[in-house]
């Protein structure tokens, strides 16, 4: 009977698991003239999607790949995807706001420093430039609660739909942290990216999970 009810949720499982869509790989011209950026509609996004997909498109960025993560990032991506910000005191806050919801995970193709492009038509952080992404589709202040220093503590922090890497260097750093290893391949024509997804963590999931680990290899692959 039980394990009837973890192959149904298995089934349930791999029926939503997003497939990732690729319309075109990454190749090395494009790591030469720093033509892909990396963008995730964030999960108050959610739903907007293909309005926000179609004002990226208008200003003249191409979709190579898409992803949605239904069960949103995990803490350990999230915490990794934006060290660079861990000193700060709205970090514990932009972790709950990244781990807690479904985002969506886009691979662009755009000019020459593609990133530049997507952070100026996103605008600034406030999302208060008139004419960019953040402000046509608006932002707001939470306030989450955060364990820090063993306690609980309110934390402020700005939601703003959209996030785009803030150089090249981060754009690949990006990708290698928020997409797997098998994602990875697919995504790209060679072997440039440094594989930062440790298989320990694939495998502290499968443990975790109470579904059979055959089945849930299965979805994992
Ligand atoms: S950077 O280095 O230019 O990317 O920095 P910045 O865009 O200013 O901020 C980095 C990320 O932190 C988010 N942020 C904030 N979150 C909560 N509260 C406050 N006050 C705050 N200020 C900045 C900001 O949205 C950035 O996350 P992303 O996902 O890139 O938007």
């Amino acid at each position: 009977e039980r394990r009837r009810a973890e192959e149904q949720k298995a089934l349930i499982l791999i029926r939503f698991s997003d497939p990732l869509e690729i319309f075109r790989k990454i190749t090395g011209d494009d790591l030469i003239k720093q033509s892909i950026a990396f963008c995730m509609l964030k999960s108050d996004a959610q739903g907007l999607e293909s309005c926000i997909i179609r004002d990226l498109e208008a200003a003249g960025f191409e979709v190579m790949s898409i992803i949605k993560r239904s069960n949103g990032l995990t803490e350990d991506i999230a915490r990794r995807l934006y060290e660079e910000h861990k000193e700060k005191e709205f970090f514990p806050g932009l972790i709950v706001y990244a781990a807690t919801g479904i985002v969506t995970l886009l691979i662009l193709k755009g000019q020459e420093q593609a990133f530049r492009q997507l952070r100026k038509i996103m605008g600034d952080t406030l999302g208060k430039e008139e004419g960019t992404l953040r402000y046509k589709y608006g932002s707001h202040w939470e306030t989450y609660k955060c364990e820090v220093n063993g306690g609980i503590k309110e934390i402020r922090g700005i939601e703003n739909k959209i996030h785009g890497s803030n150089s090249f260097e981060n754009v690949l750093r990006e990708i290698s942290i928020v997409y797997t290893k098998e994602e990875l391949n697919l995504l790209s024509e060679n072997t440039t990216f440094q594989y930062l997804t440790p298989i320990e963590e694939i495998e502290r999931i499968i443990k975790d999970s109470s579904l059979s680990p055959y089945l849930y290899k299965l979805i994992a692959i």
